[in-house]
């Protein structure tokens, strides 16, 4: 899949990853839907980049308003090439905490409809528009970027509903990649380590050297900018399908 003249349709695009991505996908010369919750930054980002880019707000965890908002994003650039579904919440809560308080269930429920459902709702709702796209080389008519965690393999404590939901995306994987080839859409999962996005905030100096320390190298946090390079690289390698892709330093947690 070449970037020039493909469309994005990237969930929580209004920050973070996302909006590194959004980013990317305009910059070099596509066109980009922002799906972010109506609080977000999204319209003023869409406003900074421009024409080619569009804030559809949704919760993703609203079925009737992600329906509308993919809609919006392929009625306005008339098809959808490559989603991205980057938008997620990281509660910690341990399932029974140090004072003997039970995690609560909301919390653990609201994760993984955000997350794992939220991410299910958007990708179905894509590909059916993808479904639409004339065939490109070898077929191929669009790609799925699911975001999981490193959580998904090597939760920390206070991760049950986080790694439990991302887990889910990395389960995923493959058998979305069996259904999809049928319409020539791959699918792939990043698993992303220890990023400088706004879920770290509130996270202070030393927890942060804490965390740079855990890499292997670079002894840096990941940035965007490393996350969209990497969905820019699985949409111009049409080889790379069904797979799960650590971008982590080679962080263990
Ligand atoms: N930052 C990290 O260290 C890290 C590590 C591993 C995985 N991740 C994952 O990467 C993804 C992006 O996170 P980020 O680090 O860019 O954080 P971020 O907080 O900067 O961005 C997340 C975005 O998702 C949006 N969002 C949250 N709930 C939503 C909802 N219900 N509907 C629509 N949008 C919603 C937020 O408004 C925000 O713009 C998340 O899925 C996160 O779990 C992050």
């Amino acid at each position: 899949m070449r970037i020039p003249g493909a469309v994005g349709l990237v969930t929580g695009g209004a920050s973070g990853l996302g909006e590194g991505t959004a980013r990317l996908i305009v910059e070099r010369g596509g066109k980009v839907g922002i799906l972010d919750l109506p609080s977000s930054q999204g319209r003023a980002l869409a406003a900074e980049l421009g024409e080619n880019a569009v804030f559809v707000p949704a919760d993703v965890s609203d079925e009737g308003q992600v329906e509308k908002a993919v809609a919006q994003v392929a009625d306005r650039f008339g098809r959808i090439d490559v989603c991205v579904n980057a938008a997620g919440i990281s509660p910690a809560a341990r399932v029974l905490s140090r004072k003997g308080e039970l995690h609560s269930l909301d919390t653990f429920r609201r994760t993984v409809e955000i997350n794992l459902v939220g991410t299910f709702d958007v990708l179905r709702h894509a590909v059916a528009a993808m479904s639409r796209n004339e065939p490109g080389v070898d077929g191929e008519r669009g790609l799925i970027v699911n975001v999981a965690s490193v959580a998904a393999l090597e939760g920390q404590a206070g991760q049950a509903a986080y790694s439990a939901s991302k887990g889910g995306i990395v389960a995923l994987t493959l058998p979305l990649a069996r259904d999809l080839a049928h319409w020539g859409i791959r699918v792939m999962t990043v698993c992303p380590g220890i990023m400088d996005t706004a879920m770290l905030a509130g996270t202070d100096a030393k927890r942060r050297a804490a965390l740079v320390d855990l890499n292997v190298f670079p002894k840096r946090l990941g940035r965007p900018a490393d996350f969209a390079q990497l969905v820019a690289s699985f949409m111009e390698n049409e080889l790379i399908n069904g797979e799960v892709v650590r971008l982590d330093a080679a962080t263990r947690l």
